[in-house]
């Protein structure tokens, strides 16, 4: 059964407005990863998650896929599932089906995306309460009613933490163990670090799907912003920063660039770029460390055999 929460406001996001006129007034200019996944931006995501080159989401589903019996003995069933950023949650049903939970409750910024996905879970999983919450996890949030008393395991697949800065990660594993109360276990994916070249290939493809979905961010600016910014004017660019072991993407100027959003104007030199996103990528250790920081206790991990990418569980810290 679908139970729906909220419903997505129509008309311009004044988040967006507000981040991204003041992430492109900057210096250097750099803009919220979130502001990705309207429409477009999550079906390009997506067609991402199946490129030969983007290892993590099939990496990530393989271990799922293998590990159920492992989920069922550690994580055992009731619990009330909480999903951050569900997307299209097509990894989820493989965990769903290893526990038997509660409830499952996906928590998405994007509305539409968000309920059409969670109508098909819910039609997967008959009388499993399944209780979408439109809403942006990085701020205040207030989980439903129907799931008072139940013991949570929160689920944050993906590799999403990598997105954030580790102090901005730190605070989000804090806020996600304050939310889900004192017997709560979390199920995280993390990416590893690895070889320099298969994780900028991951962030470049041959078919230009991530540069698609990079440049996409300018067409939505353009669309929702009355911007003019010129499509054309800009590459896109993935950079392995070793010392900060992230991933980064640009969006770079390929001419002097002159542009309106918002009716204010921006500037660009030829070379200037805007940052776009950052992957954060964690070693073993780095990962354990992480989430001790966050008030997690780690309690087992699944790594495939290559160890590009693992799956953590821990405990309410
Ligand atoms: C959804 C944030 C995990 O960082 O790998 C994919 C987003 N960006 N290709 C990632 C993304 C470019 C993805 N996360």
């Amino acid at each position: 059964m679908l139970l729906t929460e909220d419903m997505t406001a129509s008309g311009v996001d004044p988040a967006f407005r507000r981040d991204i006129l003041a992430g492109l007034a900057q210096s250097p200019k750099a803009t919220p990863p979130i502001w990705f996944y309207d429409r477009r931006g999550s079906e390009l995501f997506e067609a991402i998650t199946d490129l030969p080159e983007y290892y993590p989401t099939r990496t990530e589903t393989a271990l799922l896929e293998r590990h159920g019996a492992d989920f069922a003995a550690s994580i055992g069933p009731g619990r009330a599932v909480v999903e951050f950023g569900a997307g299209s949650a097509r990894k989820t049903p493989h965990l769903l089906r290893a526990i038997a939970p509660a409830a499952y409750v996906p928590i998405d910024i994007s509305g539409d995306f968000l309920h059409a996905s969670s109508a098909a879970l819910a039609s997967a999983f008959p009388g499993l309460p399944v209780i979408p919450l439109v809403g942006d996890f990085n701020g205040p949030l207030a989980l439903p009613a129907a799931i008072d008393g139940l013991p949570r395991l929160g689920f944050f697949p993906g590799s999403t933490i990598g997105n954030m800065e580790p102090d901005a990660a730190v605070d989000l594993l804090r806020a996600m163990r304050r939310l889900l109360g004192d017997d709560a276990m979390l199920l995280i994916g993390m990416d590893r670090i690895k070889d320099r070249d298969r994780l900028i290939a991951a962030y470049d493809d041959k078919a230009g799907v991530t540069a698609a979905f990079n440049l996409n961010l300018v067409t939505r600016i353009n669309r929702e912003l009355g911007g003019d910014m010129p499509v054309d004017g800009f590459a896109h660019r993935a950079v392995w920063n070793d010392d900060k072991a992230r991933i980064e993407m640009h969006l770079e100027a390929v001419r002097p660039l002159y542009f309106q959003v918002a009716g204010h104007d921006f500037t660009m030199d030829a070379g200037e770029t805007i940052h776009t996103e950052s992957s954060h990528k964690y070693g073993p250790r780095d990962n354990r460390l992480l989430l001790r920081a966050g008030s997690w206790e780690p309690a087992e991990a699944w790594t495939d055999a290559e160890g590009l990418f693992s799956l953590v569980l821990a405990r309410a810290g």
